[in-house]
């Protein structure tokens, strides 16, 4: 059975009842569990004595026009998945509980977090970074595993661990996607039939450019093309970006290097916006 707790008052005395040699792994979502998810509470189950989950729909990295009020909320799905993965415990706060009223504090990361994503989507890596710094404070895990399916989210995290010293080691699960490719989404729900039947070609485009880049391309434009060209064979799909970036930056890359590269797409399908990525190296 996972333990519910709702309070940081909760939270901070079951995190006293641990023994001090006690490992405390923690992973923070949104709810709408899949096997995503499910991948990283079985990683942080496997590296840690204890593991914690949250589930915390967060207001503040969401965008007036995005869809907080009709994110997925299947909460007793959601806790039923969690005792099958042995979570110790769930933190699983109302809003005014992490956002009392007059809260005007916020976690700002000004460099990683301006590219890509945070360029069509204002205020949302300050909403997440303002949440997971709480919840690390909140919970203090010893570690905290985050998925490569956000690939900037993971960036932005472990910088914002590094300059502010926080005391947290960042572990990064990797992407769990469907047998035909698309990544696994709490969004996925919103698409339409034909909609699910286009997705797959989001993941093809990215392996079109992995498959240009082991042949020996190497120029970032060019991969880039290779992958909107891709992408622009389902005419169902309106690509937001293709970029190739460097790993750790997330800058643009005139040429990849053995360091490698991240190829980064986010596209709409209908009203839903999906993301996705690959890295190489090598
Ligand atoms: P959410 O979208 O619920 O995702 C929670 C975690 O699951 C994130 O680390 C995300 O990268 C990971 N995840 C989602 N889909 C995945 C997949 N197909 N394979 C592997 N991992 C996957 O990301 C958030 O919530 C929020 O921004 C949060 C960090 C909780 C802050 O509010």
């Amino acid at each position: 059975m996972t333990r519910i707790l709702r309070t940081i008052a909760e939270v901070r005395a079951w995190r006293k009842t641990l023994r001090p040699e006690q490992t405390l792994g923690f992973v923070p979502t949104m709810g709408a569990l899949h096997q995503g998810h499910m991948s990283l509470m079985q990683i942080a189950r496997q590296k840690a004595d204890i593991v914690i989950a949250s589930i915390f729909v967060n207001p503040l990295q969401f965008g007036p026009n995005e869809d907080l009020s009709k994110y997925p909320r299947p909460i007793e799905k959601d806790i039923a998945l969690l005792g099958e993965a042995r979570v110790d415990a769930l933190f699983l706060p109302p809003v005014a509980e992490l956002y009392p009223e007059g809260a005007s504090s916020v976690v700002l990361e000004e460099a990683v977090s301006t590219h890509l994503c945070g360029a069509s989507r204002p205020g949302h890596f300050r909403g997440v970074t303002t949440v997971v710094l709480k919840l690390f404070n909140i919970v203090a895990p010893d570690f905290a595993v985050f998925g490569q399916k956000d690939a900037q989210q993971c960036l932005v995290i472990e910088r914002m661990v590094r300059d502010l010293d926080v005391p947290v080691e960042i572990i990064r699960g990797p992407i769990v996607r469907e047998a035909d490719g698309l990544a696994l989404s709490s969004r996925n729900v919103y698409l339409a039939p034909e909609d699910r039947a286009a997705a797959p070609a989001i993941f093809a485009s990215l392996n079109a450019a992995k498959a240009a880049w082991a042949a020996g391309e190497r120029n970032g434009a060019r991969l880039a093309e290779i992958g909107r060209a891709r992408l622009a064979q389902e005419g169902r799909i309106t690509p937001q970006y293709w970029e190739v970036r460097d790993r750790t930056s997330l800058k643009p890359i005139e040429t990849v290097g053995p360091e490698g590269a991240l190829f980064a797409v986010a596209a709409h399908l209908g009203t839903t916006r999906l993301i996705d990525n690959l890295e190489v190296s090598g």
